[in-house]
């Protein structure tokens, strides 16, 4: 049978616009996503971009923040009271392994330690389940901004050029203030094994029955923590604090105990600057034991992103807006690093990129 003849050109033209029409709707998605159309618009880009000073250079293969640290590996001894709050496995009695990374609070991995005012430490506690729980605290008591978008706006103010810039920012955002007290007044220590290391974001925690409270973490050093000026601590070289610690660990290991808290209704759990009243309930789940310094060049921590937003089942993010945000700018400043591995300074000659 004769098929009738049909018109090639229609089809095709319809084809074609219906290609045009998806890729258009792909890159103008595109487009949104990275902040195009909108430059107010926060994006992982921008707040990682808002690192550098505009003009400036980012320091290639480095963690865009927090670039100077020092990598170690040991335990989290679980005592099985943290089973009370959460299910997730790694509040079950026994030892899990720890990796973790004590970490200066600045873009710069050449900072002289005694300039940084803040130190955190990044940690992952894996358990035979196959979970983990990844967690970047600090040792402030508080965050010095409530919101992401004010976090970034801190960022373009403490690199503009303009004088007034920073002025102007903490006249908007009077938490700044009360976390510049805590800068100028917190006695500095002379060791990472002598910080308190707090999780600042709140997260939700759920136990075997399902029941949800809102949480906050920190790590109390078992040491002794031994005030000194940044001057004197100035005198002990720029690096002291990694060579320090090196030291402390390879003469036995240094312990902290794991504390939660738990938020009272009312309390202020979406807003990292505001501290809880001292009086909450507060349980101790166990002991980090860290028991090996490792290399930070080529050592274990390098390809590690500890994003806060990696928890095991059992514990959630709340409604703390930062562990999202924080979980995007980490992914960025990530990508970017593990892109520009040729940069970064490894030491042994054998080892990847
Ligand atoms: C919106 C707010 C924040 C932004 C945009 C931000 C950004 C970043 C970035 C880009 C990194 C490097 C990540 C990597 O390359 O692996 C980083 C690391 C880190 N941040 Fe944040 N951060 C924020 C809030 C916080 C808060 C609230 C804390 C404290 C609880 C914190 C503690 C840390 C620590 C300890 C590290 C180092 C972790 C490591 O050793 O890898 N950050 N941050």
């Amino acid at each position: 049978m004769v098929q009738p003849r049909r018109s090639p050109a229609r089809p095709v033209i319809g084809s074609l616009a219906v290609i045009v029409a998806v890729v258009g709707v792909g890159a103008a998605a595109f487009a949104y996503t990275a902040g195009w159309f909108s430059p107010q618009r926060l994006t992982p880009n921008r707040v990682v971009n808002a690192f550098t000073p505009p003009g400036g250079e980012p320091p290639l293969g480095h963690r865009r923040n927090h670039a100077k640290g020092i990598c170690f590996t040991g335990v989290f001894e679980s005592n099985g009271a943290g089973a009370a709050l959460s299910q997730a496995r790694v509040f079950t009695r026994g030892q899990y392994p720890a990796l973790g990374r004590f970490n200066l609070g600045t873009p710069n991995p050449n900072a002289p330690d005694a300039t940084v005012r803040v130190r955190g430490m990044g940690l992952r506690i894996a358990t035979p389940d196959g979970q983990e729980w990844r967690s970047a605290m600090i040792d402030p008591p508080f965050f010095p901004v409530s919101t992401p978008q004010a976090f970034y706006e801190m960022l373009v103010a403490s690199t503009s050029k303009d004088p007034e810039a920073m002025k102007a920012f903490a006249a908007r955002h009077p938490e700044f203030a009360v976390f510049g007290a805590w800068a100028k007044s917190a006695p500095w220590t002379a060791s990472y094994a002598e910080e308190r290391y707090n999780s600042i974001n709140s997260f939700t925690f759920v136990d075997g029955s399902g029941a949800e409270r809102v949480v906050r973490w920190s790590l109390l050093p078992a040491a002794q923590a031994v005030p000194i000026t940044p001057e004197e601590l100035a005198k002990r070289g720029p690096d002291f604090l990694e060579q320090e610690i090196t030291q402390r660990v390879r003469g036995g290991p240094q312990r902290w105990t794991m504390v939660v808290t738990v938020a009272n209704p009312g309390d202020p759990t979406a807003d990292p600057s505001k501290a809880w009243p001292g009086d909450r309930r507060s349980v101790e789940v166990g002991t980090l034991v860290v028991q090996q310094i490792e290399a930070e060049r080529d050592g274990p921590c390098r390809d590690i992103n500890f994003d806060p937003t990696v928890l095991p089942s059992g514990m959630q993010t709340s409604d703390d807006p930062f562990p999202a945000a924080r979980s995007s700018a980490y992914e960025k400043s990530y990508d970017r690093r593990t892109a520009e591995a040729r940069d970064y300074p490894r030491s042994a000659p054998q080892a990847k990129p």
